[in-house]
């Protein structure tokens, strides 16, 4: 479905990624984990078609889409409310950027916002949301995108440890419903191994991929597996391959 090729990247002097390769098969969960600073956030913003690369393509349906916006849903490290906007008024932003009505919209959104741990703050400006309330609202936003394929930035990373478990457990469910593809930005071991059906581990700056590891369990995954043999050597493997 998404085929990165051999693309590099370089601000000025500056070489960020080198020669990266790698896929995303249809309904498939990739994770790409890596140190602060190795080129992820980087090359997500090429994938989605915000920056361009030095070298190399992105291709999307084997079309060469590098350089094209809105293909894909996305939702960037940083915070992108808009402050003069509610909750609900800023996750149906892409929904009424497609043409679709508002009262269609919200109506969606409202059915999501419960399981995002949102309900209650529906009519709240971002000013008055925590930082973890936040970052499930960015996330609400892009999985209401509905495209095929979601490329997430760290988009668990502000929450605590019992909210992210639910979010996990509940996008491990999801995923089977909807038949998205993800593209996962991560830290987290734990999460990406919970989560993933392939993990990519990139080298520190200029990232390149140094590792590629399948995650064979099947979906949906319970905590369990978080406890099992299988979780644990699988963990191990990915911390030598980061050096850690
Ligand atoms: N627009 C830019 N101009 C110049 N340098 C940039 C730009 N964007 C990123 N960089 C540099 O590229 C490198 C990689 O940044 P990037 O944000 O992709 O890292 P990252 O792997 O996402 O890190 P983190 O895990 O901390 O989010 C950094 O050294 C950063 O300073
Ligand atoms: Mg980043």
């Amino acid at each position: 479905m998404l085929t990165i090729k051999s693309v590099s990247k370089s601000f000025d002097n500056l070489s960020v990624l080198d020669t990266i390769d790698l896929h995303v098969k249809k309904e498939e969960f990739v994770s790409i984990i890596g140190p602060s600073g190795c080129g992820k956030s980087t090359l997500l913003e090429i994938v989605t078609g915000l920056i361009a690369p030095s070298n190399g393509e992105i291709y999307f349906n084997e079309e060469n889409v590098t350089g094209t916006t809105n293909k894909l849903g996305y939702m960037p490290q940083k915070d992108v409310l808009f402050p003069w906007r509610t909750v609900l008024e800023n996750v149906i932003i892409p929904q009424e950027i497609m043409g679709i009505r508002k009262k269609d919209a919200e109506k969606k959104a409202r059915q999501l916002v419960e399981k995002f741990g949102l309900s209650g703050f529906e009519e709240y400006y971002p000013s008055a949301l925590s930082g973890g309330m936040k970052q499930r609202a960015n996330f609400l936003r892009t999985v209401l995108t509905d495209k095929r394929l979601l490329a997430l930035d760290e988009p668990f990373g502000k929450l605590d440890a019992l909210t992210k478990r639910e979010m996990l457990k509940w996008l491990t469910t999801v995923r089977m419903e909807t038949k998205q593809s993800f593209l996962l930005i991560t830290h987290d071991i734990d999460e990406a191994i919970f989560l993933s059906d392939r993990i990519y581990v990139m080298s520190s700056r200029p990232g390149r991929i140094v590792k590629e590891v399948h995650v064979k369990e099947k979906h949906p995954r319970s905590n369990g597996f978080l406890l099992s043999k299988s979780f644990s050597e699988l963990k191990n493997e990915l911390l030598s391959s980061l050096g850690v």
